[in-house]
């Protein structure tokens, strides 16, 4: 599944003139906008119905256009982006001044990635623009994986959907902040803090269950949740033969209870999470419970998301 070169220049085309179009990612769809147009990013956080606390991510096709966005590019940054990008890591950095305030929500630093996508990749280019991008989800939703999640979701309220298939990593991005003194992590992901420490040392985690000084304002947030009540049920429930369970649980007995299984390996396992999830909620469940997979880093982005989607 690829959108035709012409769809691209129409996407392009729409960004220039301060449209919002969504565009897959290796993560997850973003719904973009041109990141030097304010009037263009207020539309994001008008689409998403999203408080304008919550700043964005903004994409980019090289390191080149990511320094121009940045007033510092410490060696960690050129490290860091030279072994992950594109890829699913985002670096927070001190922001240049043609950063606008709307996509920073006030802060005086940038979050940047490039994204491992053909089409985001072909979109950037085309568009010769930064891309400010958060997932193409209404605020507090399951972020979406295919161009039907965004449809359902956004609808027609967003000017153009370029359909790259159903992504592969599955959940966001990494967040690391590399804009104080010590090198924080403020959103797990499938770059893990693992990953991270072996190319940098020793690295802080700021997160909802560590809230610390530089956790990222929308951290705390319930966020990425299914509509059907999610409930966490401990490593190793029974059920499962092989694979990790997802059980979805029904009340009324003619439906019964019906098991799904997600592979036990944690890359395979996240890119079929929210679509797992998102098929949950279509199919009319009244709890889905999910068995929490085992801990270790490579675990920690899905554990992450698993908590923030559960009724705590
Ligand atoms: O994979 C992804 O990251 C996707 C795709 C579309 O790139 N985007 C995404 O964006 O998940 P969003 O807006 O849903 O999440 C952005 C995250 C939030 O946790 C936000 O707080 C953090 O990045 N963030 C962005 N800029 C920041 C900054 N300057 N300082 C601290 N945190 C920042
Ligand atoms: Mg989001």
């Amino acid at each position: 599944m690829s959108p035709s070169d012409s769809q691209i220049e129409q996407a392009a085309a729409l960004l220039r003139q301060g449209g919002v179009v969504a565009f897959p990612t290796e993560t997850v769809y973003g719904l973009g906008a041109n990141a030097l147009d304010p009037d263009a990013v207020r539309r994001i956080y008008e689409i998403k119905q999203r408080p304008s606390t919550s700043p964005l991510i903004v994409h980019v096709n090289s390191v080149h256009m990511a320094r121009e966005l940045t007033r510092e590019w410490p060696l960690t940054a050129e490290t860091l982006a030279g072994r992950f990008w594109p890829g699913p890591l985002t670096l927070v950095l001190p922001k240049a001044e043609s950063i606008p305030d709307e996509i920073t929500a006030g802060l005086d630093t940038v979050g940047i990635r490039m994204p491992a996508h053909p089409v985001a990749i072909r979109l950037l280019e085309a568009a010769n623009l930064p891309i400010a991008a958060p997932s193409a989800n209404r605020f507090t939703e399951l972020s979406p994986t295919t161009a039907e999640h965004v449809r359902q979701s956004l609808g027609e309220s967003v000017d153009l959907i370029l359909d790259g298939g159903p992504t592969d990593v599955g959940i966001e991005s990494t967040v690391l902040s590399l804009a104080g003194a010590q090198p924080v992590l403020l959103r797990p992901g499938m770059v893990s803090k693992a990953d991270i420490e072996a190319l940098i040392g020793p690295i802080e985690v700021a997160g909802a269950l560590n809230p610390g000084p530089h956790a990222s304002p929308g951290l705390h947030e319930k966020h990425y949740a299914p509509k059907t009540p999610l409930y966490l049920l401990p490593t190793g429930s029974p059920a499962p033969r092989e694979g990790l369970g997802i059980h979805l649980f029904y009340s009324r007995p003619i439906r019964g209870i019906a098991q799904l299984r997600l592979p036990a390996e944690p890359h395979s396992y996240a890119a079929l999470l929210y679509s797992t999830l998102h098929d949950c909620d279509h199919q009319g469940w009244d709890y889905i419970a999910v068995e929490l997979p085992p801990n270790g880093p490579e675990w920690d982005g899905i554990h992450d998301r698993l908590l923030r989607a559960s009724v705590r």
